[in-house]
């Protein structure tokens, strides 16, 4: 049995080490990777930490890559693997256009699909954008589907998705976070004795130009009326980022942008963070788990389930948003306790077990581990 695993960005390096590490534990399968490369140095350094090298890689990202550009490569380059590897099943994770083509040349070609942290939805098919298309699409295609949360598992119910293709896991991304958090070394990033840091990171597409602009001035004003309050933003390297945050928070002494994080290096800065400030949907989801107040700087979020359990909270985009909830979140150690003290709605550490469970007993085989029971919530 060839259980073939794809992955094209830094969030699915993350999100699927754990369930290689799960299948590759098992007798009965197989488990080659194929990276298709949509990204380059951030995918390479995530899968170099977890010891992960890939079988086959595409290496389909250019600098400054369309999204019309960057699909037409994937679709033209995977049909031609998928013909070379024939696997009995594919696995792919989350919502980026690497997930949403992996699932559409699967298709095609009638080879299973399983999809990762399925059911994530807000219900507006151009926000997140392009992911929430990617989802739907993906959503449509998928045999399995493997829902992080009740939540999300009840939003394909309303799709129609019938139960047997259901399974409720959890999300893989708090296996993995499980697995290391309490094996990376200090942050190198941590605030100085007695003052407070706060983790930025930012990148969607939703957001370019006037959202980021207006929320990245907000923060600036944060920290200028906090004079023992550090930013530390890791910036996406994707170039309409880049600009952006260099021009409204660049030349700031409290202020430091730096490349991306090798991903323990960010597990050890989201520890030593007091607040987390973010638009990424792994960090959202990370955060809670490590009982940190998260602020999240979008409009609406597929994974309303912090939200409703306090700790996290949507702030929009606009400025003066930003920065008045940022300091009463500082600034109120009532609120910021409540905030602090949440457990994680996303997962236990056992989702990548679930899905290799599951797959097990598709494919007629002996799970090897303890049987485990749907994920909760
Ligand atoms: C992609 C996903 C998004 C996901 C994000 C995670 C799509 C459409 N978007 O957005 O859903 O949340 O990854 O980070 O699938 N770049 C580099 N090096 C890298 C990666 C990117 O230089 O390792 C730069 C390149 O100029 C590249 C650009 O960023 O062209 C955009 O990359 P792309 O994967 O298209 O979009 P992201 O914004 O990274
Ligand atoms: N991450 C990282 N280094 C960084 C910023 C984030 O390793 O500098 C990790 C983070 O822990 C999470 C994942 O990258 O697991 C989130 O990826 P990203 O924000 O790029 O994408 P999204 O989750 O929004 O799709």
């Amino acid at each position: 049995m060839k259980i073939l695993s794809i992955v094209g960005t830094r969030p699915e390096a993350v999100k699927m080490a754990p369930v290689l590490r799960a299948l590759n534990a098992q007798s009965w399968c197989e488990a080659p990777l194929l990276l298709t490369g949509q990204h380059r140095d951030l995918v390479d350094t995530a899968l170099r930490q977890f010891d992960i090298v890939p079988d086959y890689d595409l290496d389909l990202m250019m600098p400054g890559q369309t999204l019309g550009a960057l699909t037409g490569r994937a679709f033209l380059a995977l049909e031609k693997t998928l013909n070379e590897i024939k696997p009995d099943i594919v696995l792919s994770q989350g919502d980026t256009t690497t997930v949403m083509v992996s699932s559409i040349c699967s298709f095609y070609h009638g080879i299973p699909f399983g999809h990762v942290e399925a059911g994530l939805r807000t219900g507006d098919i151009r926000n997140p954008f392009p992911e929430e298309l990617n989802r739907v699409i993906t959503g449509r295609v998928a045999d399995f589907h493997f829902a992080p949360t009740p939540a999300s598992a009840d939003a394909l119910r309303r799709e129609l998705v019938p139960e047997d293709k259901l399974f409720v896991t959890g999300n893989t991304v708090i296996d993995n976070l499980a697995y290391y958090m309490d094996r990376v070394a200090p942050s190198q990033f941590a605030a100085p004795e007695g003052k407070r840091l706060i983790l930025m990171t930012s990148h969607r597409r939703e957001n370019f130009g006037e959202p980021m602009r207006q929320y990245f001035a907000g923060l600036r004003e944060v920290i200028d009326a906090r004079p023992d309050v550090f930013l530390v933003y890791p910036v996406h390297p994707n170039p309409n980022v880049v600009s952006t945050a260099q021009e409204l928070l660049g030349d700031h002494d409290r202020i430091q942008l730096i490349d991306p994080l090798p991903y323990f290096d960010f597990v050890a800065a989201m520890k030593a963070a007091d607040l987390i400030v973010t638009d990424s949907g792994g960090v959202q989801e990370e955060a809670p788990f490590l009982r940190k107040p998260v602020l999240v700087l979008r409009e609406e979020t597929e994974r309303p389930e912090a939200v409703s359990s306090g700790v996290a909270r949507l702030v929009g985009l606009k400025r003066e948003k930003v920065r008045d909830t940022v300091l009463e979140v500082l600034d109120n150690p009532d609120v910021y306790a409540a905030m602090a003290s949440g457990a994680s709605p996303y997962g236990d550490g056992l989702a990548s077990n679930r899905i290799v469970q599951v797959l097990a007993n598709y494919a007629g085989k002996t799970y090897e581990g303890e049987q485990i029971g749907p994920f909760e919530g």
